[in-house]
């Protein structure tokens, strides 16, 4: 079976973006692969965030892990820090990043090129560690979102380099990204990505917001006065990223949907969107509040964590053998 690794960071609340681009496809895929699914609560300390903010929104993001689908039995489902191997091997794999490397990753630009304050040096190193949190695990596949792919190229060069360096260690991954929804835009603002750092609250939808709000802000998507209901994300950014959503939620293609949005105008998409937006969140949320209050959150992050830690503590140890820390 072919083995499959992602993770997300517990920052903040989780977005339809991060449900659409990642978590649906993980659900999609445990059947057929081995999976490897953590929440990448090192990556969360990259901005400044308060300690009981950071085990709420882990705590919830397992919780709507299991909400959305994934199967413990099915799935390895840990937390980044209970396997200190990914610390290890992020330093080894900070030592072999280029500085100019790291410096042209575009999500670092585009921070740094917002001259935001309190930019840390964990956030440019970041991409190290997420290769790291990667090649412990010899993954075939990693699915992303499409913000994601650039730091998944730059994980394959360093496999590549440490290889060629040490002799091989490392399987070489590759991403993938999902066909519909790998970018779900800011429904205020369509030509950016849907964030839950930088979206306005209306642009964003998060996935614990209260359903009847999330439908409400689908109602009041931009979208422009060509009047015609049409997949073409240059000229309809705003209407193709609600074709994309309702197709996501629903699993009808877009050409269906647009083909029987013939004659017919936004307000009807925006609503039959907006439905499926509530259907979704309401069903997701009831079944992340009975996992919460099931307690089941701590026993499967155990289990995850042994079952993650054997197979990373096996490849440290052959790092730390190859490059000579180890005696
Ligand atoms: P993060 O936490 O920003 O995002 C988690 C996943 O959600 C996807 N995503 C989106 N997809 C579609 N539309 C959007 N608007 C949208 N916003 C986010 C992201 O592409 C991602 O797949 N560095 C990573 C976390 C990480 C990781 C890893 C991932 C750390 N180590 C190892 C894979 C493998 C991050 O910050 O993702």
């Amino acid at each position: 079976m072919k083995r499959m690794l992602s993770g997300i960071k517990p920052t903040g609340r989780l977005t339809l973006g991060n449900y659409i681009g990642a978590i649906r496809e993980f659900v999609k895929y445990q059947d057929e692969y081995e999976m490897y699914i953590f929440i990448a609560n090192q990556h969360a300390l990259t901005i400044p965030i308060k300690a009981s903010e950071l085990r709420k929104n882990t705590k919830d993001l397992i919780a709507i892990y299991l909400a959305a689908g994934l199967d413990p039995e099915k799935v390895t489902l840990f937390l980044q820090s209970d396997v200190p191997a990914h610390a290890q091997l992020g330093w080894i794999m900070t030592c072999l990043s280029g500085y100019g490397e790291l410096q042209r990753m575009t999500q670092f630009k585009d921070k740094m090129a917002k001259q935001e304050s309190g930019i840390t040096a964990g956030l440019y190193t970041y991409p190290s560690l997420m290769a790291a949190d990667i090649l412990l695990y010899d993954p075939d596949y990693v699915p992303v979102g499409q913000d994601q792919t650039q730091h998944v190229e730059l994980t394959r060069d360093l496999a590549e380099r440490f290889n060629k360096r040490y002799s091989d260690t490392f399987k070489v991954p590759e991403p993938v990204v999902t066909k519909v929804g790998a970018k779900i835009y800011d429904l205020q603002n369509p030509v950016k990505k849907m964030s839950k750092s930088e979206s306005s609250p209306k642009g964003v939808i998060d996935l614990l917001d209260d359903p009847a709000f999330a439908r409400n802000k689908i109602k009041s998507a931009v979208t422009d006065s060509l009047g015609k209901v049409a997949f073409d994300p240059e000229n309809q950014p705003g209407v193709s990223n609600l074709l994309t959503i309702l197709s996501a939620l629903t699993e009808e293609p877009i050409d269906s949907i647009v083909a029987r949005y013939e004659g017919i105008g936004y307000a009807e998409l925006k609503a039959e969107t907006g439905e499926a937006v509530f259907n979704f969140l309401t069903d997701l949320q009831a079944k992340y509040k009975e996992i919460l209050a099931s307690g089941v959150v701590d026993q499967v992050l155990e289990n995850g964590a042994k079952n993650a830690a054997r197979i990373a503590n096996k490849k440290i140890s052959k790092v730390y053998r190859k490059v000579g820390l180890s005696l």
